[in-house]
């Protein structure tokens, strides 16, 4: 299949293109589009052949639901039941923006876009383009992110065009992701609503509405979760090629012990990668240093990340070792997808 890539700039041109866009989806196709947080691969959500074009696209299990995108308020009633009046609430404080909200499915929405559940998730994108392709398109647009099964979500239309160019009928490019991290995931079904995926919208702000949220500590073993609750987290995710470790405890010690490991891994004739910060990149002696930005700026940790693993598998980077990042605010997300990319390969330095 040829994939047309189109950039959208923000000016005049967009709007014939992203017609364009929302009548291949409309008719059964598949479009990559930008978001705040990550690119996603949209198809008509109300189709179940579309939702299983995005699985073949992927190459992802068809068991592994979609989220839909929505582009106006009222679209909400359409495809859930039991909106609970807190929804509202969060929808008005938090939409258009990276909050992704689960409630129980309208008939209206098929099995195959939610994987066989009953519930369905929800999420009002921020993204001026992906809010006009959504539009465009019919009002529902049912979008995982724009990445092969497995690897880290895109966040830039290069990476999309690495893993989809040919598989795909369009590329929307619309720049850089703004935050770099899948939304906050809150499964609305609950009486005491659950975090099933931390993001940008965090359990403290959350809390501010709610009062109470439940899963605040999302960054258990996948083992732990039996079963998950958001099956998407049963996969090993985001994951670079080379292995991941990640080295928490004091500083000092969290560099030298790196150090050590590299110099070893080397001696194995291995190419080396560090995930450090402003205050350490200069400590390391791996093959490939990349600094994630200030300790201190969670916000451009988090819009780095996935450039930064797969970075290393460009750079045929074999061993790779990550410092630890405070695991409060968007420093959840960012240990959360840190520690699946590692395959939860956590030291402990005393
Ligand atoms: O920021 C985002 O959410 C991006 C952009 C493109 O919007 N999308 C995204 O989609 O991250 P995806 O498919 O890569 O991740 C969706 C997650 C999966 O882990 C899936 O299992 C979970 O949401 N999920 C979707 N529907 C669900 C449901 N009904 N119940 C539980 N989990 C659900
Ligand atoms: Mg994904």
């Amino acid at each position: 299949m040829n994939t047309r890539i189109v950039t959208v700039a923000g000016g005049p041109a967009d709007g014939k293109n992203i017609r364009e866009a929302g009548d291949i989806i409309k008719a059964g196709g598949l479009v990559a589009f930008p978001t705040e947080t990550v690119y996603g691969l949209g198809g008509d959500a109300l189709s179940a052949a579309s939702a299983a074009r995005i699985y073949e696209a992927k190459g992802r299990p068809s068991d592994n639901p979609l989220i839909i995108h929505i582009c106006r308020m009222e679209d909400l009633q359409k495809i859930a039941e039991t909106i609970p009046q807190t929804a509202y609430t969060l929808a008005r404080e938090f939409w258009p923006g990276s909050l992704t909200m689960i409630f129980r499915k309208a008939d209206c929405v098929p099995m195959e876009t939610t994987g066989g559940l009953d519930t369905v998730a929800v999420r009002m994108p921020a993204h001026e383009t992906a809010l006009a392709l959504i539009e465009a398109a019919g009002g529902f647009v049912a979008a995982p992110s724009a990445n092969l099964s497995g690897r880290p979500s895109p966040t830039a239309a290069r990476y999309v065009i690495e893993d989809m160019n040919g598989r795909i009928d369009m590329i929307l490019d619309g720049g850089e992701s703004e935050f770099g991290l899948e939304s906050t995931i809150l499964d609305m079904t609950e009486k005491i609503p659950v975090i099933l995926r931390p993001g940008y919208i965090t359990a403290s702000m959350l809390k501010e509405i709610l009062g109470e949220v439940a899963g605040e500590g999302a960054m258990s073993l996948p083992e732990e979760q039996e079963p998950p609750r958001a099956p998407g987290m049963r996969y090993r995710h985001y994951a670079p090629k080379g292995s991941l470790t990640i080295v928490e405890g004091k500083e000092e010690r969290v560099v030298s012990y790196i150090n050590e490991q590299i110099e070893q891994e080397k001696a194995k004739g291995r190419k080396t990668g560090v995930i450090g910060t402003d205050q350490t990149a200069g400590l390391y002696h791996a093959d490939s240093i990349k600094n994630a930005g200030s300790r201190n700026e969670e916000r451009t940790i988090a819009r780095q990340l996935y450039r930064i693993l797969r970075e290393f598998d460009e750079e045929g980077v074999s061993s790779i070792y990550s410092e630890a990042f405070d695991a409060t605010g968007v420093g959840q997300a960012i240990m959360n997808r840190l520690l699946k990319a590692a395959g939860y390969r956590i030291i402990t330095l005393k």
